[in-house]
């Protein structure tokens, strides 16, 4: 919905409603955008960024010396070497090398060199650069010519480049390699993680056509925090105070969003609202979350082994969780049937707990809560299910990346109850879009709907937060 370009003038990313419209039973969510259409003029592909200012020759005079180190060096030994001897070793030799074959070079050029070859030989290659930096968001690659970047939530390509496929094969099975796994034809898909936590995934040839696609969520070290949400735009102050009195007053919280939107960095935000002397359980596929409070264990899904044995999944983990003792759980992402076992914990006294989820609207959301328990082979009647979830879910939080790059919160929602068999919900705050700016900014505001008494306004009163509460919608309502 907010990922493509509309056909054109102001549109609304959700309009208010004092109660939003019976979830229909069966109806497709996200309406999904229709493809392309073919013989359409392709689209014009922007220049790459120049992320690498080496030049073409400079790169000749690489690969030779590379050629001649690899003659010279045995691998299997410098494998043995920690990582300060292999590079000294690799120094005299490539010092060697060029002085061998006369190549003319400045101080600075041969440091430079240096520095690549050993990234080629003990690190992660061209991604090094990449990686160094902190402003990139995610680096993709789609096979050995084709690396792209995402700064400020803009995808852009870049000129770094792989030798050809078989370097960033060995590339992606030096990472994948650190954690114990394996890629190659027979598993050609890995997920891993790096040293500093970037989230890792592989597939190879021949699941992926053109060559390796390596994908890195990188790891970013400072999280944003709620206020540095209200400073870009992506909710309001008001907005955010609301969120404060939501996490604070325990209520049971989803996050949906779609792929990149944020909803991890939302969930990490909201955990600081937790008090500090809740024991709090996380659960993740790959750690992500950094939670500050001090009574807090983090669980790690595993995947199975090479021969296929030893998973621990998600559900395993919330399961587990339930005999931990926790005053909180929190789910990095609900994608399959531990969808049951987070919503048992939600009504049976673990309040507070939260939990992300992909998906494109608040009410998609439940639909897909629903959906994941039916395929988990639970065999409840569908009025069963939408009670636990009406009894379990409190409020939906929605984060969208908006056609600019920008992320926001598009809507707090919260879920009242069951009329029927259909799910009422009730909007509290949106993100109206009103526009677009010169530079194709999208200009919104986040208002409120109005509503002065949410559902949860006896739990917020219960946890001393009302007045904050009453304040921050009556000054939202105001705008
Ligand atoms: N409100 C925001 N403003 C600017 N950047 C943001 C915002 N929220 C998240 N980001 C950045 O966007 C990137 C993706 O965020 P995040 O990992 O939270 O998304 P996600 O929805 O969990 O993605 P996935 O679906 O892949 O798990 C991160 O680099 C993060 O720092
Ligand atoms: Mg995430």
């Amino acid at each position: 919905m907010f990922g493509k370009r509309p056909g054109g003038g102001a549109e609304v990313a959700a309009r208010p409603k004092a109660a939003a419209p019976p979830m229909p039973a069966g109806s497709k969510p996200g309406a999904v955008p229709p493809p392309a259409t073919r013989g359409a003029p392709p689209p014009q592909v922007a220049p790459p960024i120049v992320v690498d200012s080496r030049s073409e020759q400079y790169y000749e005079i690489k690969t030779t010396i590379f050629n001649a180190l690899i003659d010279t060096i045995d691998l299997a030994q410098l494998a043995q070497l920690d990582a300060e001897s292999a590079r000294e070793e690799i120094r005299d030799i490539v010092n060697e090398i060029i002085a061998i074959k006369n190549v003319v070079m400045s101080i600075a050029e041969q440091e430079q060199l240096l520095q690549d070859i050993c990234n080629d030989v003990l690190g992660y290659g061209p991604l090094e650069p990449l990686l160094a930096r902190d402003d990139i968001a995610d680096i993709m690659v789609n096979g050995a010519e084709r690396v792209f970047i995402e700064v400020a939530g803009k995808v852009q390509l870049t000129n770094i480049r792989f030798r050809d496929n078989a370097q960033l094969m060995n590339i992606c099975q030096r990472i994948v390699s650190q954690i114990g796994r394996r890629v190659d034809e027979s598993s050609p898909i890995c997920d891993a993680r790096l040293p500093d936590g970037s989230r890792v995934n592989v597939i190879a040839p021949p699941l992926s056509i053109d060559g390796p696609a390596l994908t890195i969520r990188k790891f970013k070290k400072d999280k944003l925090k709620m206020d540095d949400l209200v400073r870009f735009g992506s909710i309001s102050k008001e907005g955010a105070m609301v969120l404060n009195v939501i996490g604070n007053s325990r209520c049971n919280v989803l996050i949906s969003g779609g792929t990149g939107s944020g909803k991890t960095t939302l969930l990490n935000t909201m955990t600081a609202f937790i008090e500090i002397d809740e024991r709090v359980i996380t659960c993740e596929d790959a750690a992500e979350l950094q939670l500050q409070q001090p009574h807090v264990v983090r669980l790690e899904t595993r995947p199975p082994n090479l021969e296929g044995a030893g998973e621990i999944t998600m559900r395993d983990l919330v399961k587990n969780c339930l005999r931990m003792r926790p005053e909180r759980i929190i789910v990095g992402e609900v994608r399959g049937p531990e969808a049951f076992d987070l919503l048992q914990a939600m009504n049976t006294g673990h309040d507070g707990s939260m939990g992300t989820l992909h998906s494109n609207s608040p009410r998609e959301a439940l639909q897909r809560l629903e959906s994941m328990i039916t395929m988990g082979g639970y065999n409840l009647p569908s009025k069963t299910i939408r009670e636990m979830i009406v009894g379990a879910i409190d409020v939906v939080i929605q984060a969208a990346r908006l056609r600019d790059g920008s992320r926001r919160i598009t809507h707090i929602t919260e879920v009242i109850g069951l009329e029927g068999e259909v799910v009422i919900t009730q909007d509290l705050f949106l993100y109206e879009i009103t526009g677009e700016d010169e530079t194709g900014k999208v200009k919104g505001r986040h208002m409120s709907t109005g509503i002065a008494r949410p559902a949860f306004w006896e739990r917020a009163r219960y946890y001393g937060r009302e007045k904050e509460l009453a304040d921050a919608l009556e000054a939202a309502a105001d705008k």
